[in-house]
Formats: structure tokens, C-alpha cells, sequence
């Protein structure tokens, strides 16, 4: 059977605490840890576990350095729904981190590819990612590597499916103001981390819990490729992993 630990929680509160310790331990042990972070719902529980943490208890941000999974293409950095926006809100300005150390990739690139090859190339000099939080797509998504007949491997410009747009228009005006396409890590930058973390809470999800949990491993479903790493734990909650 594959790697994949499995981490049942009985509800969101308890899965966040349980990413929260991991990433704790993470920055205490590795005080110059490089971090994948990932935006979406799911991870809101985590950062405001380790926001309390940095403010009631000092955990320590300083020597952090962050990778964001992926962002809209085009997308202004201070749009309202930029990633960069969001996690400077949601954590970056929660915890004591240089922002000169916080990558996200770049929305506003005039050309895109050598946005994609300057990220993959940094994340190389930085010395890779040591762990990377992941969430996953109703579709089986892992940051913007969308179900197709094929996966890219590295840091690439995507169109975003029909699917993602729909899940993702909430946050804006409209569903044709949703970018339709994005700059994402590949599966391959991905599976360079030293260590996953995957969150997944809600029933809806439950479908790919499933796939996750087959042994096969299929570009239908991105997610399955985590089966491939030796260091994956998910944190699920048991609407997830019961459905
Ligand atoms: C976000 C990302 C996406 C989300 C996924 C789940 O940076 O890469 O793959 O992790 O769409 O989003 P939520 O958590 O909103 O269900």
C-alpha cells in the first residue's frame, strides 16, 4: 500500500489544531524552515492557530521563508482577491515574517513563463520546500493542477476548469469576473517537498478521499499523485473521510 498517513478529526477545530501542531513543531525544530502554504477555506483554521501562537507565545516567524502554491493569471497583487492578498491578511501580517520572504507567484507578470521559471528557480536556490500544505479541489485539484489527460510537472500557467470558476466565484462579482486562468506550482515542485500536509474537511470532498485511498493513481484525479511521496500526512475531518 502507499505512504499516506491519515489523521481523522472529529471536527474543522480539531483538524486545524492538528496542522497547527505540525507546523509548529516544524518552525521550532527548522527555525529557518522554507514553507508551501496554500489559500482556499480550509487552511483559515491553521493560520489562526499559528496567529495566536506567534502573538500569545512567541513562535517565532523571523527566518521563515514561505512559497505560495499558486495565483490567478492576470491578478494585480492588491486586488481584493489576489492570494497575495489574502495571505497577507490571513497570516503574513499576523506573524512576525519579513515580507521580503514571503513568495507568491507573480499574477502581474508581463510574461508569465519566465515568472513560472523564476519561481521554480528561487525555490531551488532557497533550498526547497521543507513542508507544504496542501488543500484539495471537489475535482481532486492540488493547487491550481487541474483533472485533464495529462499533469505539467513544474511551476506553469493553467486554465482553470469550468469547475474550479464555479467553486470559486463566491468570492467574486461574478463568475465571469474569476480569472480563468492561474500560475500554479506543478505536481512535480510539489512532490519536492520533504514533507506534505493535506487538508481536506467537508463531505463533498469525501469522493476524493476515496480516489486517495485506492491504489491506483490517475492525472483524473491530481490528488492520487500524492501516493508517490514517501512523507504525506492528511488531516481530514470524518465528514470527509465517512462522506
Ligand atoms: C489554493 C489551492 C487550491 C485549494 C483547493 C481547496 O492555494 O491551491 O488547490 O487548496 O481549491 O480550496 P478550499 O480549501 O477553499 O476548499
Amino acid at each position: 500500500m502507499h505512504n499516506i498517513q491519515w489523521i481523522v478529526c472529529e471536527d474543522y477545530e480539531q483538524l486545524s489544531a492538528a496542522a497547527g501542531h505540525i507546523f509548529e513543531r516544524q518552525i521550532i525544530e527548522k527555525p529557518g524552515s522554507v514553507l508551501g502554504l496554500a489559500t482556499g477555506d480550509t487552511p483559515l483554521g491553521l493560520y489562526d492557530f499559528l496567529a495566536d501562537r506567534c502573538r500569545r507565545e512567541g513562535l517565532d516567524f523571523s527566518r521563515i521563508t514561505t512559497f505560495n502554491l499558486d495565483e490567478y493569471y492576470p491578478m494585480q497583487p492588491d486586488h481584493p482577491q489576489s492570494y497575495r492578498r489574502f495571505m497577507n491578511e490571513h497570516l503574513f501580517s499576523r506573524v512576525n515574517i519579513q515580507s521580503a520572504h514571503t513568495f507568491v507567484p507573480n499574477g502581474a507578470a508581463a510574461d508569465p513563463q519566465a515568472a513560472c521559471r523564476n519561481y521554480e528557480a528561487l525555490l531551488d536556490r532557497m533550498g526547497g520546500i521543507d513542508l507544504q500544505l496542501l488543500g484539495v479541489g471537489h475535482n481532486g485539484h492540488i493547487g491550481f493542477n487541474e483533472p485533464g489527460d495529462r499533469l505539467v510537472a513544474f511551476t506553469h500557467v493553467t486554465d482553470l476548469t469550468q469547475r474550479t470558476l464555479q467553486a470559486n466565484a463566491r468570492f467574486f462579482n461574478s463568475i465571469d469576473e474569476v480569472p480563468r486562468r492561474a500560475i500554479t506550482m506543478g505536481m512535480g515542485t510539489i512532490l519536492k517537498a520533504r514533507a506534505i500536509v493535506c487538508l481536506i474537511a467537508g463531505a463533498d470532498k469525501h469522493p476524493v478521499v476515496e480516489a486517495m485511498q485506492t491504489d491506483w493513481i490517475s492525472p483524473a484525479c491530481p490528488a492520487t499523485f500524492l501516493k508517490l511521496h514517501a512523507n504525506v500526512t492528511v488531516i481530514c475531518d470524518r465528514k470527509a473521510y465517512e462522506g
